[in-house]
């Protein structure tokens, strides 16, 4: 994990400051290689937003990072001024939303804004910059193309949009894609063709692509790796299929269990609800921050912070149980990792 082509490292984002400071994300790292997918999810307010916004330093103020590393391809943009981030954003690093309403200029056309992007990266002449734009649209499969050049945002439905979008993302050919919730907001066979193509063209132009979503079923079917965030931090960190095969942590586990078929969830289905709401992450609460909620706390879990344990390659969880010098209560679980012999889980 250590020479991914992203690699965060210990981000600490923070709203505000001093004592009503919100501590958004509290030391995420992960990795993500070229041509992968790693994906993301946690309940809405875990902080899958400010970590992406983080890695591109798009943070509205008050949000800043307040300390952790960023590496692209070695070389951390933490310490880049704005002027040297803007060469960053768009160009080696793109974004893309849930809403791209709020990322499109609606008084601009569709061929004005994916060319503007085209020139502000790349020196070319504005018909060239025109005929990568209609080119892309193409690639992206929007209907019309001429048409839609000429079109304004709000001409478009939402797929269409989003399709301009990604036009807009990969016309610079970044190495590396965040994608927040890219889906959430459309139809759901409209959903499967836009990931379809994030697929198609991480494969063509070997894209990183980090994929925040709340749907389990994207992630178990497209995304190499995941990382499951639980109020700011992540808490467990495996291949995905391991992660289906074997959740660790108990909010990976309470996820899972409420869905019909955990091993195999459909896409589609909304993140399950847990009962109880997550802490406070201004006035964060001694212990395990998942320990109000978890059926498998014991009397350690309040009093004690969970480290990131490493349980084999790749795979690290954050939860007392799996820590090697922590007694566990007896009778509480079965066996180490918390599964039965049938491959339960034990609740
Ligand atoms: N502009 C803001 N001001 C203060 N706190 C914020 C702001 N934006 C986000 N947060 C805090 O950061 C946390 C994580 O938010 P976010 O990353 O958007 O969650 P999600 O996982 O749903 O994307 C939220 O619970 C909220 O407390
Ligand atoms: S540390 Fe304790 S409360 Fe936290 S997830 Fe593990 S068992 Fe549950
Ligand atoms: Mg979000």
């Amino acid at each position: 994990m250590a020479d991914a082509l992203l690699q965060v490292e210990d981000l600490h984002t923070v709203f505000g400051a001093g004592r009503e400071a919100v501590q958004a994300v509290r030391g995420v790292s992960f990795g993500v290689e070229r041509g992968e997918t790693l994906g993301i999810v946690g309940e809405s307010g875990s902080g899958k937003s400010v970590t992406a916004l983080s890695v591109l330093r798009l943070l509205m103020p008050p949000g800043r990072v307040a300390s952790g590393r960023v590496r692209l391809d070695g070389s951390d943009l933490l310490p880049l001024s704005e002027r040297q981030m803007r060469a960053v954003r768009g160009a080696r690093i793109a974004m893309v939303f849930q809403d791209p309403m709020t990322a499109l200029n609606p008084t601009l056309t569709v061929g004005e804004q994916i060319a503007e992007t085209i020139q502000a990266h790349q020196k070319v002449t504005k018909a060239e910059a025109w005929a990568q734009a209609l080119d892309w649209l193409k690639r992206v499969r929007v209907t019309l193309p001429e048409r839609r050049l000429r079109q304004y945002p709000h001409e478009l439905s939402g797929g269409m949009r989003q399709r301009v979008m990604l036009a807009i993302a990969f016309s610079c050919r970044p190495e590396v894609l965040l994608a927040d919730e890219p889906t959430t907001a459309l139809d759901v066979t409209v959903q499967a063709q836009i990931l379809d193509l994030m697929d198609e063209l991480k494969a063509e132009l070997g894209t990183a692509i980090v994929l925040i979503t709340h749907d389990l079923g994207v992630v178990a079917q497209r995304c190499k790796d995941v990382a499951v965030m639980y109020a700011g931090q992540i808490v467990e960190y495996a291949p995905a299929g391991d992660l289906f095969a074997a959740p660790k942590h108990p909010y990976t586990q309470a996820l899972l269990a409420s869905l019909p078929d955990w091993r195999r969830p459909r896409s589609n289905e909304p993140l399950p609800a847990l009962p109880g709401q997550p802490p406070s992450l201004v006035h964060i609460p001694p212990g395990c921050p998942f320990a109000p909620r978890c059926p498998r706390a014991f009397a350690l879990c309040p009093v004690r912070v969970p480290a990131d344990t490493h349980l084999e390659e790749d795979r690290t969880v954050r939860c007392l149980l799996y820590e090697p010098d922590v007694e566990k209560p007896a009778g509480l679980i079965s066996d180490e990792d918390g599964h039965t012999e049938d491959g339960g889980i034990v609740p």
